[in-house]
Parts: C-alpha cells; sequence; structure tokens
C-alpha cells in the first residue's frame, strides 16, 4: 500500500537520520568498542585502545585536557565578545561599559572570558610540572615537550594580547610596562617593541595590533600546535606510564619498509607496542566518560567562578597619570621584579636562558629510569632542580604581585 509506505517513512525518518550520523549502535562487543572509537570523527582521535594507567585520575590530573578545555571555552566565549568589541581607542572602553549595562550576560560572558584566560596559564603551567616530574617529556617524548612550551609561551602572548583590548588604566599601564621589558632585549629590543605596538607608545596601532594578534594570529598557531601536540600523543605511544621500563626507544627510520596493520584487525590483541592486553582499556566507553567529567567539572567551575567573581574594569585610559606602582600582568610580575635589579637580565637575559634550558631538557637528560611514576627516586637530581626552578620564579611573582608599593619599594600585604 503506498499509503502504507508513506507512513512508513515518516516514522523511519529519525531512526534514519540518526544512522546516517551514528553508524553503528551503543557497542556491546568488543569490536562495537572499538568501532565507536573508529569510526566517529570526535572520537577517532583517541586510540581504540589506551594504557590502563592513563585514566588514573592521580597520574595527569587531567591538566592536559583541562587546558584543551579552557581553549575552546575561550575561542567560544571569545568569538561571542567579538560581536561587541570594537578595537578602536575611541569605542573600546565604551564597549565595555555596554557589554556592562546593556548586553543580556555581558558581564557574565566577560567574566568567563577573563577568569578562563587567566586560569589557562596557570594550569598550562601546572601541566607543565606534572610532565616534568613524571619523567614524561623523555624519549620518545622529547619533540612534544618542545611543542609544548611553545604551546606555554603562546599561552601567555595570547593572554598578554587579550590585557589591553578593555582599553582601561589597569589594561594601559600593564601593556606600558609589560612592552617596556621587550625594549631592554639587546640591539633588537627597541624594533622589536616598535614591531609589536607600531608606534612608540601604547596607542591606537597598539591596540589593533594586540587585537588581531588576540583574536586570529595566536589563536590559529594555538590550534595547529595543539593537533600537532595530540598528534605525537598518538604516535608516541599514548601518554607514558610505568611499564615502558627502561629498554633503549628504537626510532624506525622512515625509509625502512614497516609492517602496517588495521587497528580494526587488532581489538583483540595488544594494541600498545610492549604493553600486554591486561594494561590496556577500550577508550569507550571509560576514557570518554573520564573526558566528559573532566569537561562538567571545568565548565561547572569556571560558571560558578564568573558568578561569583567581576572580571576587572578600572578607569578610563589616562595616558598621563599612570598608576604607582604600574604593574604588568601577575604572569609577568616576576619578570617585572627581576627587571627591578637589572633591567636587561631580568627583562630578556635570564627569561631567554629560563627558556633555552626548558627546551634542551629532554636533549641533555637522557636516562630512562623513573618515566611514568611521579616524583622517582631515580630522577631525584632533575626533580630537586626543577622544583628549585619553580620555587624561584613563583616567588618572584608573589612578592611582585603582594609585596610591591609605589616606586617598587617593599610594603607588607597586612
Ligand atoms: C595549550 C597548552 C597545552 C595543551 C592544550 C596540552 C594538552 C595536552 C593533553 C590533553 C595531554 C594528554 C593528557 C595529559 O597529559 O594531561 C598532553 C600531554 C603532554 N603534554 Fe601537553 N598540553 C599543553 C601544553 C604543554 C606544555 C607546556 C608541555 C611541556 C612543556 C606539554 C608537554 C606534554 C607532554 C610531553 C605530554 C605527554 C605526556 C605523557 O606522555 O605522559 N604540554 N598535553
Amino acid at each position: 500500500m503506498p499509503e502504507h509506505r508513506a507512513l512508513n517513512l515518516v516514522t523511519d525518518l529519525p531512526r534514519h537520520v540518526w544512522d546516517s550520523v551514528f553508524r553503528h549502535p551503543l557497542p556491546e562487543s568488543d569490536l562495537g568498542r572499538a568501532q565507536t572509537s573508529f569510526t566517529n570523527f570526535f572520537l577517532h582521535l583517541h586510540p581504540v585502545k589506551v594504557h590502563k594507567h592513563t585514566l588514573k585520575a592521580t597520574y595527569t590530573f587531567g591538566l592536559g585536557l583541562i587546558a584543551t578545555f579552557l581553549f575552546l571555552l575561550l575561542a567560544f566565549t571569545g568569538l561571542l565578545l567579538m560581536f561587541y568589541y570594537v578595537p578602536s581607542t575611541a569605542q573600546a572602553y565604551d564597549r565595555m561599559l555596554d557589554l556592562r549595562g546593556s548586553v543580556a550576560f555581558g558581564t557574565f560572558l566577560r567574566n568567563m572570558h577573563r577568569w578562563a584566560a587567566h586560569a589557562m596559564v596557570g594550569v598550562v603551567f601546572l601541566h607543565m610540572c606534572r610532565v616534568f616530574f613524571t619523567g614524561a617529556y623523555k624519549a620518545p617524548r622529547e619533540f612534544n615537550w618542545v611543542v609544548g612550551i611553545s604551546l606555554f609561551l603562546l599561552t601567555l602572548f595570547a593572554s598578554f594580547t587579550g590585557y589591553l583590548l578593555p582599553w582601561d588604566q589597569l589594561a594601559f599601564w600593564a601593556i606600558t610596562v609589560g612592552t617596556s621589558i621587550a625594549g631592554y632585549a639587546p640591539l633588537v629590543g627597541q624594533k622589536m617593541k616598535f614591531l609589536l605596538l607600531g608606534d612608540y607608545a601604547v596607542g591606537q596601532e597598539a591596540l589593533l595590533r594586540f587585537y588581531v594578534l588576540h583574536v586570529a594570529a595566536l589563536p590559529v598557531a594555538i590550534t595547529s600546535l595543539v593537533v600537532i601536540h595530540f598528534w605525537r600523543i598518538r604516535k608516541d605511544g599514548g601518554l607514558s606510564h610505568p611499564d615502558e621500563g627502561v629498554a633503549p626507544i628504537e626510532r624506525k627510520s622512515p625509509l625502512l619498509p614497516t609492517k602496517t596493520y588495521g587497528v580494526m584487525g587488532f581489538v583483540r590483541g595488544p594494541i600498545l607496542k610492549g604493553a600486554d592486553d591486561d594494561a590496556t582499556v577500550f577508550a569507550w566507553p571509560d576514557l570518554f566518560i573520564a573526558e566528559l567529567f573532566v569537561f562538567v567539572l571545568t565548565v561547572a567551575v569556571l560558571l560558578v567562578v564568573s558568578l561569583m567573581f567581576g572580571a576587572p574594569l578600572e578607569e578610563p585610559v589616562n595616558a598621563m597619570h599612570p598608576p604607582n606602582p604600574a604593574k604588568a600582568p601577575w604572569y609577568f610580575l616576576g619578570l617585572q621584579e627581576m627587571v627591578s635589579y637589572s633591567a636587561f637580565w631580568g627583562g630578556i637575559g635570564i627569561p631567554t636562558i629560563e627558556v633555552v634550558i626548558l627546551l634542551l631538557v629532554p636533549y641533555l637528560d637522557r636516562g630512562r629510569a623513573g618515566v611514568g611514576r611521579w616524583f622517582a627516586r631515580q630522577r631525584l637530581l632533575a626533580n630537586i632542580l626543577f622544583t628549585t626552578f619553580v620555587i624561584v620564579n613563583v616567588s618572584l611573582i608573589v612578592i611582585g604581585t603582594f609585596f610591591r608599593g609605589p616606586n617598587w619599594t617593599f610594603v607588607s600585604p597586612w
């Protein structure tokens, strides 16, 4: 009956649409679990199976994932803010007031963007610490550590360029101080500063440059590096774990013939090189549920913090009246503190040496003992050195933030 067929078409429509998107029902077999990760665009970023250790919350504390989610939330809230913002010295501050006064959820949106940006700087730093203290930068992950350091620097720069956009006193003077630090570099310092500001002082050209860097260049650069970072995690055999042992790393030359397997053919055997089957679990559902949990937690904390605390907005820019002291954003206050002792060494010399040493860490520290475990005894010296690095830098930031008053004199915060 034609009417019958027409009715079936209508009643079956939802199922046909669903099946066209999700090719398999919820999995009940190992093959189904493998297919779920393998055939879904978003899930196939993951391997079909991961080492059990990957799911241990106290190993990664989900920090890399939290950084990823914060970045996605920043992109989303940033895009919405772009509908209202105008990068002009005549309009930017008024737009901030409009956001507060006449845009539905405008303040909340701005709070979310601001707190997520601060949180991302902190979380990426903590993620770097976790990678170091678990020895996860060692072969074969040396290059991913280097990609990570680049991501850390880009994260700082993205946060810094966003800081100027509200065009209030806090923004203006923080960027004036921050960019004057860049000017201390020998030979190229002033040229670099001019390139960044488009002028000799912070003004319209700087606002436009910071805006373009903040909304286009840096997000694209970070996205590209995050993609490479994730791809390398897969190629380096998943996350580090203690079973990796101390065997030397075999690196296959791309010129040598290598045997390849279809992943589906593997699902009953060990997928991770060197791992026995008992040590692995299917990504579906264990890993995905853990990731969903981290996502929900990240969003929930950000929502609560953004409801409770407002992003600062001070008086409009007054280029004739610097606050005393004029402070850089908090993550550069360690640099500003060092600059108060020596402009060149504090602003350029020591930070450059620190970054170069950090980049070289995996190439200098070649032993494989202690990988995959927090504070392994075999890595005592490396851990002491890195802890000293962390304590010194965090202390400098704390001093610059809380213990410095007018003319950068020492004040007690109590
Ligand atoms: C935008 C910044 C970053 C994002 C979004 C990011 C994301 C991630 C994610 C999701 C993971 C896997 C889960 C985890 O370990 O928590 C990971 C692992 C890793 N990350 Fe990052 N990361 C970033 C920055 C960094 C930095 C600053 C470093 C180090 C300097 C770094 C080095 C590594 C390494 C070596 C691994 C593999 C760890 C292992 O095998 O145990 N990443 N990253």
